[in-house]
């Protein structure tokens, strides 16, 4: 009887099954009412009494194992593992977890697709930056607020005042297509940004922006207040109405910032929207002719606009995210919240 023990152990020991009807016959073999197991259960009975101890022991440890063996086979075959023995270490990992956007990742995709379905191609640029491609062609006055060494990292002064930096905005990359692309340009820029802010609930020195340019002949402001509202209504939902109230910067006139009608509360007023109806999303212009002209664009035969919203504060908005350190804190708890965006 010890031999058939031992060799049912090693027995055992080299089965392999490959799907779940091999690991339901390994069953019945073993721990079937006609097994393996009662079969030599019963056949111990008639062990003689001084063997009985070391037979005993080897046909437990022969009932341990190949439960054991069964087990790891039903994890890997039948999906109703119902043992989580951390003491066996033939178990298999549990690798059908699987992994899922980042819900910044998923916003800027719906972003991205939104306009590539209107005939805009997406293009990226570097975020190691000149000053000329993220402030002076862009029209920044030298003495503008926003060189300041407040929000910008700076990697290099140069001497020719050139100095190297971490882009603060992707309109950086609206001159690098413009100054290489002669129009139609129909293009939309994402990336990431980076400016030297303390980070709290609603700021961060990191973050992550989508760019918009159309140049070509007779680009009007109708152009873009369709565009965006087209946009606007794909992203939040066709009932979704824009406003656009004047505001400035440097690189469009006129410009423009843009609310929507808070997804929520439908513009009644909630904490979202604070009680105004309404949550800005982006900023916005006509290109001025002096950026057509810096790089090398004729700005009496073309026009333009552009236009740049910051993914995170769209992602907050959609999701109801109530503090934006969440997006970089890699915390599981959060992600997966996440898994049945695309
Ligand atoms: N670059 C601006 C920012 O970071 C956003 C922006 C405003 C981009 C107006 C544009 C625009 O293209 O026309 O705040």
């Amino acid at each position: 009887m010890k031999d058939r023990i031992l060799q049912y152990l090693e027995a055992v020991e080299a089965t392999q099954v490959k799907d779940a009807a091999e690991t339901e016959a390994f069953r019945i073999r073993f721990f079937g009412k006609k097994g393996i197991l009662n079969d030599l259960f019963g056949d111990f009975k008639q062990v003689p009494g001084p063997e009985k101890k070391e037979i005993g022991l080897l046909l437990n440890q022969l009932k341990e194992k190949a439960q054991l063996r069964l087990e790891s086979f039903q994890a890997r075959h039948t999906g109703n593992s119902n043992q989580t023995r951390l003491d066996d270490l033939t178990l298999p990992v549990d690798f059908y977890t699987a992994g899922s956007r980042h819900p910044l990742s998923v916003v800027r995709n719906r972003i991205l697709s939104i306009f590539s379905r209107i005939g805009f191609t997406v293009a990226e640029g570097p975020e190691i930056e000149d000053d000329w491609h993220n402030f002076s062609a862009l029209n920044f006055a030298a003495d503008h607020p926003a060189r300041d060494m407040q929000d910008t990292f700076f990697i290099e002064k140069r001497p020719d005042s050139n100095d190297v930096l971490l882009r603060t905005h992707t309109s950086s990359v609206q001159v690098r297509v413009m100054e290489t692309t002669q129009p139609p340009i129909r293009m939309i820029f994402p990336g990431r940004v980076f400016r030297n802010e303390a980070i709290s609930a609603r700021a961060h020195c990191i973050f992550h922006q989508v760019e918009g340019l159309y140049v070509d002949k007779n680009v009007s402001f109708v152009d873009l207040k369709q565009t965006l509202l087209y946009f606007a209504k794909e992203m939040f939902g066709e009932k979704t109405s824009i406003r656009l109230r004047p505001s400035y910067f440097p690189f469009t006139e006129p410009s423009a910032e843009m609310d929507i009608n808070c997804p929520l509360c439908g513009g009644k007023g909630c904490n979202i929207c604070k009680y105004t109806g309404w949550i800005e999303i982006l900023g916005c212009g006509m290109i001025d002719p002096a950026v057509l002209d810096s790089c090398g664009i004729d700005s009496e035969t073309h026009t333009g606009f552009a236009f740049g919203m910051g993914i995170e504060r769209m992602t907050m908005g959609l999701y109801q995210i109530k503090d934006l350190r969440h997006f970089f804190e890699n915390d599981l708890r959060f992600l997966r919240q996440f898994e049945s965006a695309f």
